[in-house]
């Protein structure tokens, strides 16, 4: 598995990680057992990054218990989503409580209450309890106020969305990321399942062998995380070999202009 510099933060991250979003909200013992069957399969194949939030249920509780005496070997990624500072404060507590006292990438979801999370998320990597701060939002009409949120130069990274059929980052987002050095971690890369609902025959992937690519879901990974300026895209799947099929795209060689065309086109087909 490739691993990024992940910006200009002081962390490498492997290309290929984990959304936990609908998939670890579980709540019996099975669904546990299976959610620590994913993880040891993601941590197995070098998919050694998880992104969570509070938003997901009971996600961010499972991935910890999920990540149980391994939790130094991997960078956890979660947020605060709340209007309210003193929930904010619960929030984390709690997070902090699930990851071992660390976060390493603490992100502002959806930008709610910003400014006032931000101090929150400031004054927990002062105490060394969180290691990125960062900024989500999934939807395009957010983004002029996420790139006045990047421009203050109070964050670090952003996760937002990106898959052939979403490709709004690519005017502004993803250029300035760059231009500032922020991490960038790339949500819906499979466009919430609705990308792989559908999948072209595999003869027609034919030209994409040589870049290690043999399944769909394969195809629209490396098609993201052949533009340098992603660093981690985030897949959630709620079964294991599906885990190991998504963290096979996260190695070189990366496709050319050609290769991402061809996958653009096949995406827009089905
Ligand atoms: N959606 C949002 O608006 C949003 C917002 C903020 C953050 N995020 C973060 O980004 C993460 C990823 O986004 P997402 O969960 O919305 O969507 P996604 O990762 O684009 O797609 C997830 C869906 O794809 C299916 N899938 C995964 N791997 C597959 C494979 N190899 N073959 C076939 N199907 C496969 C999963 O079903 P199975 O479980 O059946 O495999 C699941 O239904 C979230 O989990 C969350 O951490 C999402």
């Amino acid at each position: 598995m490739e691993r990024r510099a992940f910006g200009n933060t002081e962390l490498t991250v492997p290309v290929v990680g984990m959304g936990t979003w609908q998939t670890f909200d579980v709540r019996d013992r099975a669904g546990e057992q299976n959610a620590r069957a994913v993880v040891d399969a993601a941590i197995e194949s070098g998919a050694t990054l998880f992104d969570s939030s509070p938003m997901y249920g009971e996600s961010e509780r499972v991935l910890g218990a999920a990540l149980d005496g391994r939790r130094s070997n991997v960078l956890v990624a979660t947020k605060i989503w709340t209007p309210s500072a003193s929930e904010g404060e619960q929030q984390a507590a709690r997070a902090l409580k699930y990851y071992g006292g660390l976060v390493d990438i603490y992100q502002i979801h959806n930008l709610v209450a910003w400014t006032e999370q931000l101090e929150l998320l400031e004054r927990l990597k002062d105490e060394a309890r969180v290691r990125v701060v960062a900024a989500t939002h999934y939807a395009p009409s957010a983004f002029r106020d996420l790139r006045r949120v990047m421009e203050t130069g109070r964050i670090e990274a952003v996760q937002i969305p990106y898959n052939p059929l979403e490709r709004d980052v690519e005017r502004e987002i993803l250029p300035l990321a760059a231009d500032l050095g922020l991490g960038v971690i790339v949500m819906r890369p499979l466009g919430q399942g609705g990308l792989v609902k559908r999948q072209p025959a595999s003869d027609s992937l034919a030209a994409l062998r040589d870049f290690g690519v043999t399944t769909w879901p394969q195809a629209l990974l490396k098609w993201i995380l052949s533009d340098l300026r992603c660093h981690v895209a985030i897949p959630a799947t709620s079964r294991p070999e599906r885990m190991r099929e998504n963290a096979g795209a996260g190695d070189p060689p990366w496709f050319g202009t050609e290769e991402r065309a061809l996958v653009a086109r096949i995406a827009e087909s089905l």
